[in-house]
């Protein structure tokens, strides 16, 4: 049975898509390649249809979603993302419970925390990506408390602040994918382990 990784979240703009996109990209970008493939279920998204190093497929409705979930879980050897939606907290709540973890990214600010704070306690199974981190000490520093907010133990590393990141998601991931490959990387790895999945599991045997 394939493997789930669920992004979830009920804030607009946290880095749900982004966050999916970087871990199959991460995944593709192994030395002994992991498969991934990205489940869009936002009806807002456009699933991109272009060449990469994972596949992206389409389960923007609730009949697609139920036919790419039942095809695509009796795969062995497969990572599947789960790219949620905000406002979805009941989705959201199912998803956890089913999934092999659920990642819940929320970007340094205020109300962002507050958000992500909340989600958490309804969502036992989660943990948090600090998402889009300022990797400059002084300004690190200063958002540090965004941080201390979420238990040491209900969160993953800090992801940092690439300008541009939009270009995975858009027109631009032929050229961005050299550079995004060694950050996308270390999310997939620290994302696998925190699941514990081993990646060796889901790559073709030697
Ligand atoms: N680490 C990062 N560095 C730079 N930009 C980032 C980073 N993470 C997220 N972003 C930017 O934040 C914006 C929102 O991200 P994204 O679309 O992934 O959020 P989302 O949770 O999927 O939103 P929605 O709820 O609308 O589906 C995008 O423009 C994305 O490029
Ligand atoms: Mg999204």
């Amino acid at each position: 049975m394939a493997k789930v990784i669920a992004l979830v979240g009920s804030k607009g703009g946290s880095g749900k898509s982004t966050a999916a996109h970087l871990i199959a990209h991460g995944c593709g970008s192994l030395a002994r390649p992991v498969p991934a493939i990205v489940l869009t279920t936002d009806p807002e998204e456009h699933p991109r249809t272009d060449r990469r190093r994972y596949v992206v497929a389409d389960g923007r409705t609730r009949e697609g979603l139920l036919a790419q979930m039942r095809k695509l879980l009796a795969v062995d050897r497969l990572l599947i993302l789960l790219d949620g939606a905000a406002a979805r907290p009941d989705l959201d709540k199912v998803v956890a419970e089913v999934a092999d973890l659920a990642v819940l990214p929320f970007k340094p600010a205020a109300q962002d925390v507050e958000r992500a704070v909340d989600n958490l306690n309804r969502l036992p199974q989660a943990v948090a990506l600090p998402m889009d981190w300022p990797a400059l000490p002084a300004t690190a520093k200063r958002v540090r408390r965004y941080l201390n907010a979420v238990p040491e133990d209900r969160r993953l590393p800090p992801f940092k602040h690439i300008p541009r990141l939009a270009d995975l998601l858009g027109d631009g991931y032929g050229e961005a994918a050299y550079d995004l490959a060694s950050p996308a990387r270390g999310l997939a790895l620290e994302v696998l382990a925190r699941a514990r999945i081993d990646p060796d599991d889901l790559t073709e045997p030697r």
